[in-house]
């Protein structure tokens, strides 16, 4: 029996941990220079834009739409196929998540279908790069620049992917990225956000810390509301080290992913009915690897298909069901139908393993296993 093959698994070297021991024994553990360090090196990986570091993406992306001025009254325009962070943000500022739905090429935000959603009410664009796919920056920022709106990036998936040459992260309005074990860089848990403006960078380490201003020994003031969001430094030191690997990571997952598209990309497994992901090994960091499952009468369930891969020893993931259909949010007012394309990825959409420490010949027995349940399901 092979080992258990996992859907992701973070890149952790042994200089890290060496580094992580060194933060435990030095005195420091909370927020200290290793956040400085961490901040200046994301800074200047992102063209010396201001940055923060939090403990979460989720913290990263609620302190951006609080810097953007977002409110109670407020509408900002989102996608519901994501991790249910990128909306809860909305209403955790007392706003209201619109929802657009998806390209299906791309499966992110259909850029064609923002304008119809624009009210007076609205305030923000949140688009996700799902999968570390970049929305087209171009059409993004050409919208919300003719309607005055702000945009919040939640970039927490596309860590390293780039828009026409641009590292995402080095340009446009906030954008947000999270550090969770899964993603292509981790702090164990944490994210970053990057700003225009040093006014938001210090308003946002007031939001991040019960909104306390320091000045001299021993003065203190509170102007703003803040939370506790703060990044350890042994979280910081972790980063460091993995932000050194970024490109290593980058370059071996878009191999990985060249090798599953090749092997998928073939008139056999196309005639399974299997949907492939755009593919763009330029742009995309390869944070997921995702098809769209056949679907409909003598197709599996998805549920039965991961339940076979992980009896072969393989994990799996469904990213994402669709947001609006959850209870909080049916219940106020969302309801099935409303966002066909999205609903239809969210039943079928299927996560395969892709990390950097992964081998040609994991790729391989992934797709031999997969391609063997469905052909075993078309015969059937
Ligand atoms: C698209 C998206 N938005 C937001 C988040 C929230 O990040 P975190 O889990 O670090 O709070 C995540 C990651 O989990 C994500 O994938």
């Amino acid at each position: 029996m092979q080992p258990y093959l996992p859907l992701t698994r973070p890149t952790l070297d042994e200089e890290t941990i060496a580094g992580v021991a060194e933060v435990l024994r030095s005195g420091w553990i909370t927020s200290g220079p290793k956040v400085k360090e961490f901040e200046a090196l994301l800074s200047a990986m992102f063209g010396g834009r201001p940055v923060r570091v939090f403990n979460s993406g989720t913290a990263s992306l609620e302190i951006a739409l609080r810097l953007a001025g977002v409110g109670p009254g407020d509408e900002v325009i989102t996608t519901p196929l994501s991790w249910v962070a990128t909306s809860n943000v909305v209403l955790t500022v007392g706003a209201r998540p619109v929802f657009v739905d998806i390209d299906p090429l791309t499966r992110n935000i259909d850029l064609a279908a923002i304008e119809a959603a624009i009210t007076p009410a609205t305030k923000a664009i949140l688009p996700v790069d799902l999968a570390g796919l970049p929305v087209d920056r171009d059409r993004l920022y050409e919208i919300a620049t003719r309607h005055g709106l702000r945009v919040i990036e939640d970039a927490a998936q596309s860590l390293g992917s780039s828009w026409q040459g641009r590292l995402i992260g080095s340009c446009g309005d906030l954008v947000s990225f999270s550090f969770h074990p899964n993603k292509n860089l981790t702090s164990i848990e944490g994210g970053c956000l990057v700003m225009t403006t040093e006014s938001d960078a210090t308003l946002a380490e007031q939001y991040r810390l019960q909104g306390v201003v320091r000045t001299g020994l021993d003065g203190m003031d509170v102007k703003v509301l803040g939370g506790k969001s703060n990044l350890t430094d042994v979280a910081a030191r972790v980063g460091i080290g993995q932000l050194a690997r970024l490109d290593e990571f980058t370059a071996r997952r878009r191999e990985l992913a060249r090798e599953y598209c090749h092997l998928l990309d073939v008139p056999a497994v196309r005639a399974l009915g299997l949907g492939l992901p755009v593919a763009d090994f330029d742009q995309s960091n390869w944070h997921m690897m995702q098809v769209m499952l056949p679907g409909g009468a003598g197709h599996p369930e998805r549920a039965e298909v991961m339940a076979q891969l992980h009896a072969a020893g393989i994990g799996s993931g469904a990213h994402y069901p669709v947001i609006h259909l959850f209870t909080l949010y049916r219940a106020a007012g969302w309801t099935d139908g409303d966002f066909p394309r999205a609903e239809h990825a969210g039943r079928s959409i299927l996560t395969l393993p892709l990390f950097p420490t992964m081998t040609s010949a994991d790729v391989t027995r992934v797709v031999t296993a997969l391609v063997g349940i469905l052909q075993a399901t078309h015969r059937a």
